[in-house]
């Protein structure tokens, strides 16, 4: 994928490409700098240890990032689940820096993160996100994704409640058996 670059709703210029292995500095930093807010509904802590996991079996992901600057403000990342029952299905997760919040990278991220999926001819991409993340799963329905079950009490907030985590999954090639 050649970078695409994008101007955002709030003026701002970002440039979308694949990850590489010399960004992970930049991609440990982007996720210590996030906010208590914009890791509120995910799992953190996004330490390096955590995200190490990712980086030693890059082959197993369609990884993106957006930089704006020299900064990595946004990451979106399919993991390609390497066991053949679950065969051209994956997982998909994206956070952004709580300055790109609603000014409209995240879809553009996902845009971008989708083609690449259909392009790599995955078949099924599976999320989960809290019931109460309401602009994540706009985001999700815009791009075709549909709940598909309810995890009831799944999950733990920092406000040390229960909330209700969604199943959401998206068919990239409808029909297709192989
Ligand atoms: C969730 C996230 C990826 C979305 O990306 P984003 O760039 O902020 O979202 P966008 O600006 O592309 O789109 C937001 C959409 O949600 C809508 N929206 C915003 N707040 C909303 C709310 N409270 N309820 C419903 N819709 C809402 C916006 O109007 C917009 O829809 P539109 O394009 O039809 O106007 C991003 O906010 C993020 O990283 N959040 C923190 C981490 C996170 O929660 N990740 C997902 C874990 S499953």
């Amino acid at each position: 994928m050649e970078p695409v670059r994008v101007r955002l709703k709030n003026g701002k210029t970002v440039t979308i490409r694949r990850f590489r292995p010399e960004d992970k500095e930049k991609l440990v930093e982007m996720y210590a700098s996030l906010s208590n807010d914009a890791v509120r509904w995910g799992m953190p802590p996004y330490t390096r240890e955590k995200l190490e996991r990712w980086f030693t079996n890059l082959e197993n992901y369609i990884s993106l990032v957006a930089f704006h600057g020299d900064r990595i403000v946004g990451h979106a990342q399919i993991y390609k689940n390497p066991h053949p029952r679950r065969k051209r299905t994956g997982g998909l997760i994206i956070y952004l820096h709580q300055n790109f919040h609603n000014v409209g990278l995240g879809t553009y991220m996902l845009e971008q993160l989708l083609e690449l999926a259909r392009k790599e001819k995955m078949h099924r991409l599976t999320l989960g996100v809290v019931a109460d993340n309401k602009r994540a799963i706009r985001v999700y329905e815009k791009l075709g994704f549909q709940i598909e079950g309810t995890m009831k009490d799944a999950y733990f907030g920092a406000d040390n409640r229960y909330h209700d985590e969604l199943i959401m999954g998206l068919i990239l090639d409808r029909g297709k058996t192989e």
